[in-house]
């Protein structure tokens, strides 16, 4: 590259010394060594260039070029000897005749530092120094990552560059046009560019520029940095806070992030399909369906996965009302207020607010209030709320209101008498009821027996004819107060009757009426009078009289009136009732009487002065006449006769008239004794009392039509 004209100017002697003073470090100023050109040499890989140098000052000096610090040439300047070259740089290397060094077709492995230096013996030797670069064309870059995606939240992200050929001596990174320079975020090295923490921002275009003396190279690269699914949004819409169930709607889940995350739906430990973009659809939801839904969301590309919650409330209201209680607790002392309402979703909540407003409960709620009588009465309300419906109910606990025993009379399948006795006292809680004969407690047992709901008395093998001996009481009580009733019982007992007949006196109907807690299973209808007629198919009738009375009918003791014909209308016929229990019979009813020949009731009244008086008056008379007699006799014959036979039958005979019962009953029955029945039974009381003297039948009032 240097010519070699200016060779051999000595005139030049002095300022190259000068100017080598510099670069040698020599002060010789007999051996000399100048580069030309400058000391740092650049070149392209294949060419020929050369170090050039100019020695003067000596003959023939020994010029050896060092490689690094390995010498490679050696070789005497003039001399006719081939210069030393190492044989595996023949090809490349070769001196020239003044020293300098020329390289043919150069490669990168001479990239080096020279060292030449001239030796002349005697003198001092002299040296210098080229650095040789030998570059390529840059071509084919590539950069690679590591790792291969970017992503959000990793450590570091390294783009490494590579080049089939050249090597480049700057290296520039650009990002969106802008040079990045070395900072906390960036570390940009010889081959690569370090971007730490990298976040989506990182994301765009990324620019690296090359360059060497020879060339200039530009790579593009995008970089995406991968992150998400970041928080997502749930969605349900229609966006309301409940669904009613058989309603539609559609659940969507999105997310930021890169790739666009996935999303599916998951209810119940179960994956739901979805469709495009996410969304799940809900048609003719049902409670069942309600509850929480996890939206999963997954990034496939880097794995990362986030689970949503979101709550679907599918409501239904309960069906039916509520249904308010009241109830007995802690041995009949406490009140529990009961309120249910049970079914829909949710649960509808109760809650009673006049009593307190501390507890609800939800479908099913009790509330325990001590007994008081605040409460006697009160109309307590549920409030029964539910998302879709609100309504109440109401309880009024009551206490044991008045009532009246009830008796009823029942024979087993042994005969035997049971009679019950009911004691249903309107209360609210319902009353338990407690019994007891006398003083004595009733318990459960074989011959009392009290029904499960206590409210009932069951007497078992019941003697009547001792009926009137015992009182049963019952006491019904709830926490709110107790009453309590005396039961009475009675033998079998008429208490009224009647009679009615047809406009043509054929039949008769007769009533009767017995004591509310009278034992009784069946009544006796009893007539006395002539046959009832029979009508025959020819038309004929059977009349037969005859005498007392005699059973006609029998009834249940639930009967309270049977019908009588066929009867004569021109007979009189008389009627009683008699009261049975088991083989018990009670007093008979008061006689009816139907027929012509009544007396009325003034008729009566004189008959029942009349008699007495007449009888008095005919008493009198028989004296008289006795007395006359007597007198007479005394007189005529004084003790010659016995007392006349008639007179003593009259006297004797007459305590039998006293019991005309014995006609009544014609001896079938018990006597009773009218005088008493009608002077006791007044309220029933339709006969007057019999002259006892009397043998008809009792005699009838003149009331029954
Ligand atoms: C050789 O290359 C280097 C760096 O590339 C440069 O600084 C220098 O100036 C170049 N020399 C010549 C002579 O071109
Ligand atoms: C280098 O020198 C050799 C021999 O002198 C010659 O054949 C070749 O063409 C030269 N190459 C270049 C690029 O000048
Ligand atoms: C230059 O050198 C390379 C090896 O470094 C060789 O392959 C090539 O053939 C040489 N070229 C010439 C023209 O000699
Ligand atoms: C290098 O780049 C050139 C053009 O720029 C191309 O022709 C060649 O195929 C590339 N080589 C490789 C190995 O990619
Ligand atoms: C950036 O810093 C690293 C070390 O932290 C260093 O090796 C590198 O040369 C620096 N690059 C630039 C362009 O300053
Ligand atoms: C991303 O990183 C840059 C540089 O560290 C920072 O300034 C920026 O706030 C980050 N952005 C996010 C979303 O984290
Ligand atoms: C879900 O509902 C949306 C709107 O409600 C509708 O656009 C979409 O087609 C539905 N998808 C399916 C699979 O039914
Ligand atoms: C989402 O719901 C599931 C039950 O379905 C539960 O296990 C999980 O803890 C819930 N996650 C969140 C974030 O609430
Ligand atoms: C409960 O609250 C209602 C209204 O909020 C009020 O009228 C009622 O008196 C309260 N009941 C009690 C027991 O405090
Ligand atoms: C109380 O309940 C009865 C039915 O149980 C209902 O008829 C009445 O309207 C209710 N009263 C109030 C005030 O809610
Ligand atoms: C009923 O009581 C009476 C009087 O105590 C007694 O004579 C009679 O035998 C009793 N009858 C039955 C069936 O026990
Ligand atoms: C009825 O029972 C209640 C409580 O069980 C008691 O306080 C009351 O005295 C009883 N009444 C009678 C008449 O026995």
């Amino acid at each position: 590259m240097m010519s070699s004209h200016q060779f051999g100017n000595l005139k030049m002697c002095h300022l190259w010394t000068t100017l080598l003073i510099f670069v040698i470090g020599g002060v010789n100023c007999d051996l000399t060594i100048s580069p030309l050109g400058p000391s740092l040499v650049n070149t392209t890989v294949g060419s020929n260039m050369t170090l050039v140098v100019t020695i003067s000052g000596a003959p023939d000096p020994v010029v050896t070029w060092k490689m690094g610090s390995l010498p490679v040439v050696t070789w005497t300047l003039g001399s006719s000897v081939a210069p030393d070259i190492s044989t595996i740089h023949r090809d490349v290397l070769k001196i020239e005749s003044d020293g300098s060094l020329t390289f043919q077709n150069v490669s990168f492995v001479y990239s080096n530092t020279y060292t030449v230096e001239i030796v002349k013996s005697g003198l001092k030797t002299v040296s210098a120094t080229f650095v040789l670069k030998v570059y390529d064309y840059i071509q084919n870059v590539s950069v690679n990552t590591e790792p291969a995606d970017a992503k959000e939240g990793a450590e570091k992200f390294t783009l490494q560059y590579s080049t089939l050929q050249g090597e480049a001596d700057q290296w520039r990174w650009y990002f969106n046009s802008v040079e990045i320079q070395n900072n906390s975020h960036y570390t940009v090295g010889q081959k690569s560019l370090v971007i730490h923490q990298p976040n989506r921002t990182d994301t765009g275009p990324y620019t690296l520029v090359l360059t060497n003396p020879f060339s200039t190279v530009t790579f593009h690269r995008k970089i995406t940095v991968l992150y998400g699914p970041d928080e997502p949004m749930l969605v349900a819409s229609p966006s309301q806070a409940f669904f009613v169930s058989g309603d539609s709607l559609s659940l969507s889940c999105q997310a930021e992030g890169v790739p666009q995350p996935s999303a599916s739906w998951m209810f119940g430990g179960q994956t739901l399909p979805v469709s495009q973009g996410g969304s799940l659809n809900l048609t003719n939801v049902q409670t069942s369906q309600g509850g929480i839904y996890t939206c999963v969301l997954v990034n496939v590309n880097t794995g990362a996965q986030r689970k949503r919650n979101l709550t679907v409330n599918v409501y239904e209201s309960p069906t039916a009302s509520p249904l308010c209680s009241v109830n007995a607790v802690n041995g009949n002392v406490d009140l529990q207020f009961h309120c249910r309402w049970p079914g829909g979703t949710p649960e509808a909540l109760l809650s009673f607010p006049s009593l307190t407003n501390a507890t609800s409960g939800a479908g099913d709620f009790s509330l325990t209030m001590p007994a008081s009588q605040d409460l006697n009465g009160k109309m307590v309300l549920c409030r029964a709320n539910h998302p879709l419906h609100q309504t109440r109910c109401n309880i009024t606990a009551t206490g044991p209101a008045m009532f009246l025993p009830m008796v009823l009379t029942t024979v087993d399948r042994e005969g035997k008498i049971v009679v019950t006795i009911h004691c249903n006292s309107q209360a609210t809680p319902k009353a338990m009821v407690t019994w007891s004969k006398g003083t004595e407690l009733l318990a459960n047992g074989l011959q009392y027996q009290i029904s499960v709901d206590t409210a009932q008395l069951s007497i078992h093998d019941f003697n009547a004819s001792t009926a009137q001996l015992y009182t049963y009481t019952c006491n019904c009580s709830n926490p709110l107060g107790s009453n309590g009733k005396k039961t009475q019982l009675l033998g079998p007992t008429i208490s009224d009757s009647s009679l009615f007949h047809n406009q043509d006196g054929t039949i008769v109907t007769m009533t009767w009426e017995v004591p509310p807690t009278s034992v009784i299973t069946g009544f006796d209808i009893q007539m006395s009078g002539p046959d009832l007629l029979t009508v025959t198919k020819n038309g004929s009738r059977r009349k037969r009289a005859t005498e007392g009375f005699r059973s006609i009918q029998q009834r249940s003791g639930s009967s309270r009136s049977t019908d009588i014909s066929v009867l004569d209308p021109k007979s009189t016929y008389y009627f009683r009732v008699i009261p049975i229990a088991g083989r018990t019979q009670g007093e008979p009813s008061v006689v009816q009487r139907i027929g012509p020949g009544g007396l009325s009731r003034p008729q009566i009244i004189g008959l029942a002065v009349g008699i007495p008086c007449s009888l008095l008056f005919l008493l009198l008379l028989i004296g008289l006449v006795y007395l006359c007699v007597y007198c007479c006799r005394k007189k005529r014959q004084q003790n010659r006769y016995p007392v006349p036979r008639a007179v003593e039958k009259v006297v004797s005979s007459q305590p039998d008239v006293h019991t005309p019962n014995h006609l009544l009953t014609g001896g079938l029955k018990p006597l009773p004794d009218y005088n008493r029945i009608t002077s006791q039974a007044a309220p029933a009381e339709r006969s007057i009392p019999l002259p006892t003297f009397v043998a008809p039948p009792p005699v009838r009032t003149a009331t029954i039509v």
